[in-house]
């Protein structure tokens, strides 16, 4: 196995929405409009640079955003857009292609994936920014810096905002991106599941650890049409930047003013045959209802049955507005990591590369999609972070996030493992510790157990 490659800090990524700080996503939005004022002034901006675009899945609106925006910057695009052409398709990792590419090829990737991940990968092998243009059913930033975009102009505010996520929010990633984005900028979130699609408990959990969001059943009672697919509708609320306050009795919210709904295909390449009938699907009964009467209705594309074709025209209809606002959004974007514009705002506090826990031959990801249970299991070494140190403590793949709980933690130098217990874990150095989630798991790792309260 190869060690894993340390990020190289002084190069910006973005892996995950949480890669930027909210100060830096309003100075890129107004760098979005300057862009956008005229879109064809800017090309001598990234005059030189080379972005490739490595897509190993479909894709229309991510990829040729991406290439329009840097030409219109002045910059060069060479692209993988089809992995049949690639020596992906020969068994080349996805490691080795970003290291060749990144560099004398290209000056920044994008990369789209379908194992979950895959965008965290390519930033720790490449020398080069790297942009996650969706990989698996873990994030898609810059689909949400457009969604971003186009409701804070649309609103003049992202606080305080109350919006319905629809339809399937399990493995949609840009609902994942999206909810932790609005959790941070204080918007208010009402899901709005096809049964059996919720959000997941990881993405749940990591927006509680984050920004202490508060989950509450919800009643959409007013909103006919997409309120009858799903009898689960939440309640979302993050403890900041509101006031604790208001929401010290949040048992039952009573949501009767929407500002958007964000509606999403079911994204069968990612099911194993579970069923969408009556999957929900937005109407013109939708927008009549009071408590839709200003809404906005988003949609990152592309759309297969869920917005009737006939509320298209519809001025409450933004779905094609974000596609439009994403070339302007991705080429501040693009003009930043690039270092041609620099942002005053500070950076977040901890980026999302900051080093894990290698848990090396203790814990799997228990996702099977992750990357390390795939491609990565031919080079990647696990990687884990703390995310509670509770008993037993709870840790991340620090590709995919997915969580695991370490129930046994064993010594590297003696090889010998225990239940978790705090005391345990005292007596073993920090970096000869390794993490088990069970017996099974230790045991197979070539651990003894040791004697207990030795
Ligand atoms: C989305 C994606 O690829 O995740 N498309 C996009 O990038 N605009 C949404 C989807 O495919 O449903």
């Amino acid at each position: 196995m190869m060690p894993v490659a340390m990020p190289d800090l002084a190069k910006r990524d973005l892996v995950s929405i949480e890669d930027l700080s909210t100060a830096e996503i309003l100075e890129l939005f107004h760098h979005a409009d300057e862009f956008r004022a005229n879109l064809g002034d800017w090309s001598d901006l990234c005059r030189g640079a080379i972005m490739a675009t490595l897509f190993f899945e479909p894709s229309t609106r991510t990829r040729l955003s991406f290439e329009s925006a840097m030409l219109r910057l002045g910059g060069g695009v060479i692209t993988a857009a089809d992995e049949k052409n690639t020596s992906r398709s020969k068994g080349e990792s996805l490691a080795d292609t970003v290291r060749v590419v990144g560099g004398s090829y290209a000056d920044i990737l994008v990369v789209r994936h379908p194992e979950d991940g895959a965008a965290r990968v390519a930033a720790r092998y490449a020398r080069v920014p790297v942009v996650n243009g969706g990989d698996g059913a873990h994030e898609h930033p810059t689909q949400t810096l457009c969604d971003l975009y186009t409701l804070w102009k649309e609103k003049g505010r992202l606080e305080g905002l109350e919006v319905v996520l629809c339809g399937d929010l399990r493995y949609s990633r840009t609902i994942h991106s999206f909810c932790y984005a609005l959790a941070r900028f204080g918007a208010n979130i009402v899901t709005m599941p096809y049964p059996g699609f919720e959000l997941p408990d990881y993405v749940l959990h990591r927006l509680r650890r984050n920004f202490g969001v508060q989950t509450a059943a919800a009643s959409v009672a007013d909103l006919p049409g997409i309120a009858g697919s799903s009898n689960a509708a939440a309640y979302l609320t993050a403890s900041t930047p509101h006031q604790l306050a208001l929401f010290t009795n949040l048992t039952n919210v009573e949501v009767n003013r929407i500002d958007a709904i964000y509606m999403t295909r079911a994204q069968r390449e990612r099911h194993s045959g579970e069923s969408t009938a009556n999957y929900p699907r937005l109407s013109r009964t939708t927008l009549d209802a009071a408590a839709a009467k200003d809404a906005r209705i988003m949609h990152p594309l592309p759309r297969v049955d869920e917005i009737d074709y006939d509320i298209d025209d519809d001025p409450r209809s933004i779905y094609f507005r974000q596609a439009e606002l994403g070339v302007p959004m991705r080429m501040a974007l693009m003009a930043f990591l690039l270092g041609r514009i620099q942002l005053r705002a500070a950076r977040p506090a901890a980026l999302s590369t900051s080093p894990g826990i290698v848990a090396g031959a203790g814990l799997r990801c228990r996702n099977e999609r992750c990357i390390t249970n795939n491609e990565g299991v031919r080079y990647l070494v696990r990687d884990f972070r703390l995310c509670e140190s509770e008993t037993p403590p709870v840790l991340a793949c620090a590709y995919c996030e997915r969580e695991v709980e370490a129930r046994f933690v064993g010594d590297a130098a003696s090889r010998s493992f225990h239940r978790y217990s705090a005391a345990e874990a005292r007596q073993v150095r920090g970096e000869q510790r390794v993490y088990f989630e069970s017996e099974a798991q230790a045991l197979a790792a070539g651990f003894s157990p040791g004697v207990e309260g030795a």
